[in-house]
This record gives C-alpha cells, sequence and structure tokens, in this order.
C-alpha cells in the first residue's frame, strides 16, 4: 500500500530541503526523496550546495586566503611569521567536517519537522485519483508512494564538454577540484565563470600557477562594466593569468598531466601543459530518469522544466524549484522558490522580485551585485544616475589592510529609486544584502544616503556611493 503525503518533494538541495521544511511548518505532511551518497558511501542531504558546492567552496576560499594572509599580508602589521606551510589534508579535513556539520543539521532539521527522508531515486511512475504517484528506487527495491502536490527540485549538474573526459583526478569539475590530493604546480581552467574564479583562485593562493582559458571575448560579461575592468586588474596583479576569446581545441591526459591546446584571441595555436585542469564551463539541470515522459511534463530547449513566474508546472499541483528551472543557479534564488512553492500550496500569496536576487563571486576582495548593471540600464534606454565611491577612503577598511575595490550605486535620474548596486570589496557579500533589502522597499538612494551607518565600518561606503548618486554630495571624498 503507497503512503500518501500532501507533498512530495524531489531532492533535498537547498531548494528542495527548504520547500519540505516550509511545507511542514504550513502543517503538510511531508516527504523529501534524495539519493545522494558522499565519498564514503553514506547518504547525505543538502545537495550539490551542501556537499560539493557553496558550503566546501568556502571553506577552502576561507583556509587559502588564511594561508596567503600568514605568507604576504601580516608582515605588514609589524608581524613575522616563520616557516608557514600548508598541510593539505588537514585542510580538506577541515571542509570536510563543516560539510558534515552541514549536512547533519539538514537530517535533524528533517526530524524536527517530522519530514520523512525518502533515501532513493524518485521518479513520476504516473498519476490516479487526482495523486501523483512517486516511485522511489533504492538497493531495496522499489516503493511507490503517493501526493497531491510535487515539488522537483532536482538541481544541476557540471556541463561536460566533448572530448575532455573528466576523470575527477586529473581532468576535474566542482567535485574533484574541491578535493585535490596535492597542490598542483600548474593547474589550468577551462572557463573564466563564477567556480573557475573561485577553485582557480584557492589553488593560486596555495601555491599553483593558474592559466584560466575563457571562451568570452569580454571577462565577468553578467557584471557591471566597472567591477568586470577592476577585477580583471586585480586578479591578474594576483597572478591569475586569464586569456579571453579562446578556443579549446584539443585535450590530452597522460602520465605527466594534461596538454590543452588552445586558439588564441589571435587566430594562434597555443598549448598548455598542467597537473591538472577544471572544466567549469557552467552546469546542467537535472532531468535524468524522472519519469517526465510518464506524466507529460516537458523541458525547454536547454533542458529545464518549464514552469510560471511562480514555479508552477503544467501539471496541477506539481511545481518545479532551484537549479532544475530557468534564473540564476544561486542556492538562495532556490531556497526563495521553494518558501514560495510551499505557501502557494497553502493558498497564499508570496511573490519573489527576480530583480532583486543578488549575486556574489567569492574571490578576494569579493564582487557583489544586484539590480541591473550600467550597460543594461543603457541598452533599456533608462535615464540614470551613477555614484561611486572608493574603499581607500575607508578608515575601517584601510585599518584591515582591505583598501581595494569599490561601491556603485545606479538610481533612476527621476525618481532616484535604487536600480542597481555594484560592489567589489571584502566581505561584499555582507554589504549586498543592505542594497538588496532597500531595492525590496523600492528604496531611493537618497533613503540610504540619510540612514545611519556605523563608524568606522565597510558600510559607510556604501551610504557614501549612495549619496554620491543621488546629488553628487558623498561627504568624505
Ligand atoms: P542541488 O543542490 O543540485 O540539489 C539537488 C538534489 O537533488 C541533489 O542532492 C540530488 O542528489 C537530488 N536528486 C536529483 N535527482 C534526483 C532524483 N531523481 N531522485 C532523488 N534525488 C535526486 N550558489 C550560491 O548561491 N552561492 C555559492 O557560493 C555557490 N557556490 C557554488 C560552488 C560550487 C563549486 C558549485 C558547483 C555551485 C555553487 N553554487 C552556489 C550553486 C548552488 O550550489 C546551486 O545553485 C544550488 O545547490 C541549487 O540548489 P538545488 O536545490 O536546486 O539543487
Ligand atoms: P559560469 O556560467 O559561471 O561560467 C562558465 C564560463 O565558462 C563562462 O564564462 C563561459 O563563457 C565559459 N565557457 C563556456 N564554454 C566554454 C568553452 N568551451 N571554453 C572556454 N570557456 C567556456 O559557470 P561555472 O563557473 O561552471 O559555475 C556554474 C554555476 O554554479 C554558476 O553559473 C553559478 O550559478 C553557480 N555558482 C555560484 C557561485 C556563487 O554564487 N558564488 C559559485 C560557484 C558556482
Amino acid at each position: 500500500m503507497a503512503e500518501r503525503y500532501d507533498v512530495i518533494v524531489i531532492g533535498a538541495g537547498p531548494a528542495g530541503y527548504i520547500a519540505a521544511i516550509r511545507a511542514a511548518q504550513l502543517g503538510f505532511k511531508v516527504a523529501c526523496v534524495e539519493k545522494w551518497r558522499n565519498p564514503a558511501g553514506e547518504r547525505a542531504l543538502g545537495g550539490t550546495c551542501l556537499n560539493v558546492g557553496c558550503i566546501p567552496s568556502k571553506a577552502l576560499l576561507a583556509s587559502s586566503e588564511e594561508y596567503e594572509k600568514a605568507l604576504h599580508h601580516l608582515g605588514e602589521h609589524g608581524i613575522a611569521v616563520d616557516g608557514v606551510s600548508v598541510d593539505l589534508g588537514r585542510m580538506l579535513g577541515r571542509k570536510d567536517q563543516i560539510v558534515g556539520k552541514m549536512t547533519k543539521g539538514i537530517e535533524f532539521l528533517f526530524r524536527k519537522n517530522k519530514i520523512a527522508w525518502l533515501q532513493g531515486h524518485g521518479r513520476f511512475a504516473g498519476s490516479a485519483d487526482g495523486l501523483w504517484r512517486i516511485e522511489v528506487e533504492n538497493e531495496a527495491g522499489v516503493e511507490l508512494e503517493e501526493a497531491r502536490n510535487v515539488i522537483v527540485a532536482t538541481g544541476s549538474k557540471a556541463r561536460h564538454l566533448p572530448g575532455i573526459p573528466v576523470d575527477n583526478r586529473l581532468i576535474c569539475d566542482n567535485e574533484g577540484a574541491l578535493a585535490f590530493d596535492s597542490i598542483p604546480k600548474r593547474l589550468g581552467v577551462i572557463g573564466a565563470g563564477v567556480i573557475g574564479l573561485e577553485l582557480g583562485s584557492v589553488w593560486r593562493r596555495l601555491g599553483a600557477k593558474v592559466t584560466v582559458l575563457e571562451a568570452l571575448p569580454t571577462f565577468l560579461a553578467a557584471c557591471d562594466d566597472a567591477v568586470a575592468r577592476e577585477c580583471r586588474k586585480i586578479f591578474t596583479k594576483q597572478g591569475l593569468d586569464i586569456r579571453l576569446g579562446v578556443k579549446i581545441d584539443e585535450v590530452r591526459s597522460g602520465k605527466k598531466g594534461v596538454s590543452v591546446g588552445w586558439t588564441d584571441d589571435q587566430g594562434a595555436a597555443q598549448t598548455l601543459e598542467v597537473d591538472r585542469l577544471i572544466v567549469s564551463v557552467g552546469r546542467v539541470p537535472n532531468t535524468e530518469g524522472l519519469g517526465l515522459e510518464n506524466v507529460g511534463l516537458t523541458t525547454d530547449e536547454r533542458g529545464f522544466i518549464e514552469v510560471d513566474d511562480q514555479c508552477r508546472t503544467k501539471l496541477p499541483g506539481v511545481y518545479a524549484i532551484g537549479d532544475v528551472v530557468r534564473g540564476p543557479m544561486l542556492a538562495h534564488k532556490g531556497e526563495d522558490e521553494g518558501v514560495m512553492v510551499a505557501e502557494l500550496i497553502a493558498g497564499q500569496k508570496p511573490h519573489i522580485d527576480y530583480n532583486c536576487i543578488p549575486w556574489v563571486v567569492y574571490t578576494s576582495p569579493e564582487i557583489a551585485w544586484v539590480g541591473r548593471t550600467e550597460q543594461q540600464l543603457k541598452a533599456d534606454g533608462v535615464a540614470y544616475k551613477a555614484g561611486q565611491f572608493p574603499f581607500a577612503a575607508n578608515g575601517r577598511a584601510l585599518g584591515m589592510g582591505l583598501g581595494e575595490g569599490f561601491v556603485k550605486v545606479l538610481a533612476d535620474a527621476r525618481t532616484d529609486e535604487i536600480l542597481g548596486v555594484h560592489i567589489v570589496s571584502a566581505n561584499a557579500s555582507d554589504l549586498i544584502a543592505e542594497a538588496a533589502v532597500a531595492m525590496e522597499f523600492r528604496a531611493s538612494a537618497e533613503d540610504i544616503g540619510r540612514v545611519c551607518h556605523p563608524h568606522p565600518s565597510l558600510s559607510e561606503v556604501v551610504r557614501e556611493a549612495a549619496l554620491a548618486a543621488s546629488d553628487k554630495r558623498a561627504l568624505n571624498m
């Protein structure tokens, strides 16, 4: 006899586990199907984000930053350190411990909220009497479950390139690149996107000579131009060798490492010899074996499950959220969609303003933005004002030895409404939250400018940039 639920969620990444928790909070009987196994073979919740994404990458970014600080920056403070070295095993062990703590934390939250974790691969088997039938397959066999509502949150996986076999030893996607067993002397990265820059930075700080090969002729094309220009300068100075407009021709791996044949932006053939290669050229939605055909669910030409603005599919009671649907592949975007869908099922009227979803790249300095870039405003013919303020003029930033970067605020020329905020700086990931709140409340630049900000703090730069945008009256410039 099939067990009957109000809501079955397929996938327990940030989109799925948050959807399950919110649905349980709203009083529904909830189950979540999850098949993930960690390298030790244990079942784990948390999806890409907790196991091989956001959390482990940020742990390694933090560790490698400490190392770099000890090597190169403590001297400025008058602190001498000798014999600084890396114990990579311990560094990776720390990362794994954090991952374990976080994934166990989701297990605790599932127990607390009485969410049934159905361990195994979930797929649509059909429908009957207004109930969706979901099969869950694991080593014990196949079980049938039923629910009036199903939330698909199966996430994404790394996109691989034809002719470049990822073995996660020499040629790696994100999974292998978070677990190298030694620090490569020479590291190649294909794709100067978020993963390429974050993980490229980790291994550069730990001692690798890193070459990044990017197909597009522009660096960080999604960012505001001023941000992209500043970051290219900073990352190049740090030692990342970034090549734009390249075409990858042939990749061969052998005993000595990996050889990448590529054509540069002048059309000249080049070869890059490296010990390891990271392939970070985007991610693709996970719909394999989901049984979409059994219920008539379709995907778009890029493989995403088709949904409307509120994540409804064309089937009644079936929703899809997170990386498996359109929109940015960001954990917090999936989480917010999870909350929205659970509240929709409960008959509430939730809403997401996709324009107010912040983006962050966790390099050093960090890059964060929300809203539109200057080039987008120009293309859309919007009359705007811009204000920019550097961290070099902020006492807290100088005290911390982190005077690089700036905040740029873009506001409507007539109404002063904030249209976009772009930050390059330490802790930009935290600073951008103020801008996201302001934009959700449709604040003007003057609103931020008139709010008291703590002194000395990095947040004063956000205020100064807002004042500069509002009526060119930054106070410390
Ligand atoms: P996922 O996290 O991919 O989870 C989907 C889950 O569904 C998986 O656990 C999978 O096992 C399960 N599943 C799939 N199919 C089935 C099935 N048929 N049956 C049962 N289970 C199934 N985003 C940020 O916002 N900030 C960051 O700092 C950040 N860093 C990242 C770093 C890296 C290296 C990577 C790779 C990604 C990073 N991301 C980051 C992106 C973020 O990880 C994703 O946007 C997020 O994980 C998407 O959440 P999701 O729940 O949609 O899918
Ligand atoms: P990405 O989309 O950020 O970058 C991929 C890059 O590879 C692009 O610049 C693209 O032009 C380039 N590229 C594509 N094909 C190529 C080819 N054949 N040769 C050379 N370059 C090529 O994808 P990435 O870095 O793999 O990350 C995947 C997703 O994971 C991101 O889009 C993001 O949504 C998420 N993520 C988010 C993070 C964050 O929020 N801090 C951190 C890491 C990942």
